[in-house]
């Protein structure tokens, strides 16, 4: 399984590169808005993004009608040939994916729960469809279930061009847990989950341990 930073940050972005860890990165308005971003900045701000990681940036189209979510991914596309043109799982949506594909732009489908809307989205051209995991958990529902069943949907196919799918709104360690076992393709995780998957409280102990007895070899 790949892992993707789901931030806007470029502090945290530089952190998980310099672990050696980080295959790709997917922003969305909230998260730029979060890094404290602004419009003006938006491009360059996404250009240092790709300049930091080697992999798929994804920046999210915010127009609602197909011809302008066009023209938005064409430009979002133009900063840098890194960046995926993000777009919501709806029929304008879907619309300007079958478009955005056929220019050549690759597409993240986002905002997307079930398993039709990820097989609308895989036939409609996405290279990637995002399934949230966490936000189907918020409404009683079980995320890490509807996950499954997208990547089992999705894998019993060939939709004629490479589909992969990214496991986003990450809420924990365990998340990031089941969709490894599930061999889902990429789980894109906040930098304070990629933290939490480094820690381990026997680890913290061990080191504690072998310092504290290195210690003793030192005073010996
Ligand atoms: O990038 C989209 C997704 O990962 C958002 O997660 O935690 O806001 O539901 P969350």
């Amino acid at each position: 399984m790949k892992l993707f930073l789901d931030t806007a940050d470029i502090a945290e972005i530089e952190e998980a590169a310099s672990w050696g860890i980080l295959a790709g990165v997917t922003t969305n308005p909230t998260l730029y808005a979060r890094a404290g971003g602004t419009l003006s900045e938006f491009p360059a701000h996404i250009k240092r993004i790709c300049e930091i990681v080697d992999g798929p940036v994804s920046a999210e189209t915010v127009s609602l009608v197909r011809d302008e979510i066009i023209s938005e991914g064409e430009r979002l596309a133009a900063i840098d040939p890194r960046v995926v043109v993000k777009v919501p799982t709806m029929p304008e949506g879907l619309a300007a994916t079958k478009r955005l594909a056929e220019l050549n732009v690759r597409v993240n489908m986002t905002l997307c729960f079930t398993v039709p809307q990820a097989i609308l989205a895989a036939r409609a051209g996405a290279a990637y469809v995002s399934p949230f995991v966490g936000r189907f958990d918020d409404i009683s529902e079980d995320g890490i279930a509807q996950l499954a069943q997208v990547v089992q949907a999705v894998s019993n196919y060939d939709f004629g061009h490479d589909v992969e799918v990214i496991a986003a709104s990450i809420r924990s360690a365990n998340h990031v847990t089941q969709a490894a076992l599930m061999g889902v393709d990429i789980a894109t995780v906040p930098f304070k989950i990629l933290e939490q998957c480094v820690k381990h409280p026997l680890t913290d102990r061990g080191i504690e341990s072998f310092l504290s007895d290195w210690e003793k070899v030192k005073n010996s």
